[in-house]
């Protein structure tokens, strides 16, 4: 690849590994959500399945906004958080694994938030003001589906896995030793 030698180039390498970035996860969540048993978590990685094919599809317009075709670029990021997801839930079983599915998809969520918040930012910094206020509205939606997971964790998912009371520290309640 020719060396990123301005921001439009940078924006460009960007948006191009979060479209990946959303492919893949396009494929990995309803695996996630039908490993989920907590009936509310997988409503809630379904409803966000949703949300991604259109935030997909607000990329494919961000693209035609900039005067670019919508064309990937391999985010190794993405593949190696679902892969760790992967093999978490494979190694896990019962209360816990709903945890576990929480703590997977908490960390891809976190992926795109920084992504997206760096490329609404350049978007706007560009004077692409449209495609800043599609980027945005992503990265509301990736916030909001985050908060929910939270939610989710400490309304009981965390305490029927055997962690502590919602109300003691964060790390643990996480499931993580
Ligand atoms: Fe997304």
């Amino acid at each position: 690849m020719a060396a990123i030698t301005n921001l439009r180039e940078a924006f460009l390498d960007e948006l191009r590994d979060i479209y990946h970035a959303e492919k893949q996860l396009l494929k990995a969540l309803p695996k996630l959500a039908k490993s989920a048993s907590d009936a509310e978590l997988r409503t809630a990685v379904d409803d966000h399945l949703a949300e991604t094919e259109n935030q997909v599809s607000r990329l494919e317009q961000v693209f035609e906004l900039v005067g670019e075709k919508p064309e990937t670029k391999t985010c190794a990021g993405m593949a190696g958080i679902i892969e760790e997801g992967s093999d978490a839930l494979d190694a896990e079983s019962g209360p816990v694994l709903d945890a576990v599915i929480i703590a997977s998809a908490q960390r891809a969520e976190h992926y795109e938030i920084a992504a997206y918040g760096t490329v609404a930012a350049w978007a706007e910094g560009l004077g692409y003001t449209d495609a800043a206020e599609l980027l945005r509205e992503t990265l509301d939606e990736e916030k909001s589906a985050d908060e929910t997971l939270t939610g989710l964790a400490e309304a009981g998912i965390n305490a029927a896995a055997g962690g502590p009371a919602p109300t003691a520290g964060r790390a643990r309640a996480a499931g993580r030793s």
